[in-house]
């Protein structure tokens, strides 16, 4: 029997048997919305259930898969982790065979039957392999996508790219996905049998311009250039250093650190890199200072997107409440750990979000700091479109040039009232304008807010648009005011500048 974290488990010298396994897995219906009603759960999420050992969510789940249909059966090894009959699993495979998945390394024998040490989970096109989210949590694991992967994935900028590389690939997730507009991806993974899940991977989905290097984030690829690369690092704060997915081994927000200032280098001209992380707050340091001090001298522009702030133990908490090694007992020492290594390295609160860097080497570089909205659904192209709000509103920004601009409402803009009934009518009680798309930023309308808006066609020029404003019969228009709330609506793309190119 294979060792469980084996380096290399599996063989990637039979491209045309794992060729089989897809089109098995295919023939079966192995994909979300298939599965999602053998299992009766909701496919509202973006990731499947994980069905830990002993859970009551398991138990029902085996309930549900119970069955020798090949779908039941595949759902039964790659997902809930059963042994099942050697006839079962012949039927399922065909045309591959248990045999040749045995040799292999994906299939192996257990008590009589068919079993396997992965999971297989679809993520929208693509069928992901790594180690399972059941039993034992292993140093070298090979995870799955979790939230902060999907998040990654939703908010990369997906133009065009000669040369794209995933550092920390893991499984491959965010390399599969820059393939389908990369002309060539890499993934470099630290971990020997995350490169190996990763290479088996891009066979499983017929990538064959993917490639997977062994190697400390950028160490095997120090002499290529990238339009794209996307980090989605061990990035957790804390003094553990148990599981290479999720502890780096440096201090601190270290890590990131490392992500941007070795990969701006890498980058060509007009290149992004993006990356997912935690990043501490230091007592006596404003976070936003000590983080411009990170992209200084890499010649990138830079657009922070704050997810959330939370002080040092309820994060502690989060991590290790999402910990299954961490047993109950074991709390209160743990606990005291993390926030003794918290206390001793200065940390006043953690946040988390996205950070994308944008290589321009032509006049100063801009920092831009926002927090997320509330909803963040595909929101690549709001993050392209902030990055050309910044340029925009950097060439305009003196207010002359700003007046004669055209702007225009994004088609995504929508304005949201609530009315209650009173004795003399409806009465307004809630008046929003907000962008139903991406990056869904809101806020408060008035009248004079939804002119403004509704003024911006394009045509006018923001001049014009302030001249229909003014009432001839009411007070001054505040002109000042009314240019900042402008800006604003641009630099939350609310607006967009009218001449092409420029958003
Ligand atoms: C959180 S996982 C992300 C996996 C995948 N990219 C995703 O988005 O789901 C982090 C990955 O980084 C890898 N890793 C950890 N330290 C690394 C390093 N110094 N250089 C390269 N990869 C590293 C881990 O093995 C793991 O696969």
């Amino acid at each position: 029997m294979k060792q469980e974290n084996d380096y290399n488990p599996l063989a990637l010298d039979v491209p045309h048997e794992v060729k089989r396994l897809r089109e098995a897995l295919n023939k079966a219906g192995y994909d979300t919305p298939h599965i999602a009603a053998l299992l009766r759960f909701d496919v509202g999420d973006a990731r499947l259930p994980a069905y830990r050992a002993g859970s009551k969510e398991l138990a029902f789940a085996m309930h549900y898969a119970k069955g020798d249909a090949p779908l039941n059966t595949l759902v039964q090894l790659f997902l809930l982790g059963a042994t099942v009959n050697l006839e079962a699993a012949r039927v399922a495979f065909a045309p591959s065979t248990p045999e040749a998945l045995l040799s292999m390394g994906l299939l192996e024998e257990r008590d009589g039957g068919i079993a396997t040490s992965f999971q297989i989970t679809p993520l929208e096109h693509l069928l992901l392999l790594a180690d399972p989210h059941w039993g034992e949590l292993k140093p070298k694991h090979v995870v799955s996508a979790g939230a902060p992967s999907i998040a990654l994935a939703q908010a990369t900028i997906r133009r065009k790219s000669r040369s794209t590389l995933d550092v920390g690939a893991g499984c491959g997730i965010q390399a599969f996905f820059a393939a389908a507009h990369s002309d060539q991806v890499v993934g470099v993974d630290r971990n020997p049998r995350a490169v190996n899940v990763a290479a088996f991977n891009a066979q499983l989905n017929g990538f064959d311009h993917v490639e997977f290097l062994a190697g400390d984030l950028y160490a095997p690829v120090r002499d290529r250039r990238f339009d794209l690369i996307v980090a989605n690092p061990p990035y957790v704060i804390s003094p553990e250093s148990r599981f290479i997915y999720r502890d780096s081994g440096l201090k601190g927000d270290e890590i990131a650190q490392r992500v941007i200032g070795d990969g701006a280098p890498l980058l060509e001209e007009g290149g992004y890199l993006q990356l997912t992380c935690e990043w501490a707050h230091l007592a006596g340091t404003d976070w936003r200072d000590r983080m411009a001090k990170w992209f200084g001298g890499t010649g990138c522009d830079a657009c922070v997107l704050r997810f959330t702030t939370v002080a040092p133990d309820v994060q502690a908490e989060m991590w290790l409440r999402s910990d299954p090694e961490v047993k109950a007992e074991e709390v209160p020492e743990r606990f005291r750990d993390w926030l003794a290594y918290h206390r001793a390295e200065g940390i006043e609160a953690v946040s988390d979000g996205i950070i994308t860097l944008r290589k321009r080497s032509t006049g100063p570089n801009w920092i831009r700091f926002d927090d997320a909205p509330k909803r963040i659904g595909q929101c690549g192209p709001s993050m392209e479109r902030a990055f050309a709000a910044v340029d925009f509103l950097t060439a305009t920004h003196q207010d002359e040039t700003f007046l004669e601009a055209r702007l225009r409402l994004a088609p995504d803009v929508r304005w949201e009232q609530r009315l209650a009934p009173t004795p003399e009518g409806w009465d307004v009680r809630h008046s929003q304008l907000y962008i139903s798309a991406g990056l869904a930023y809101r806020g408060d309308a008035n009248r004079q807010g939804l002119s403004l808006a509704e003024l911006c066609n394009g045509e006018r020029t923001v001049r014009q648009v302030l001249e229909s404003l003014a009432d001839p019969n009411g007070p001054p228009l505040n002109i000042p005011g009314v240019l900042a709330v402008t800006r604003q609506l641009v630099e939350q793309g609310f607006l967009l500048p009218e001449k092409e190119g420029q958003i």
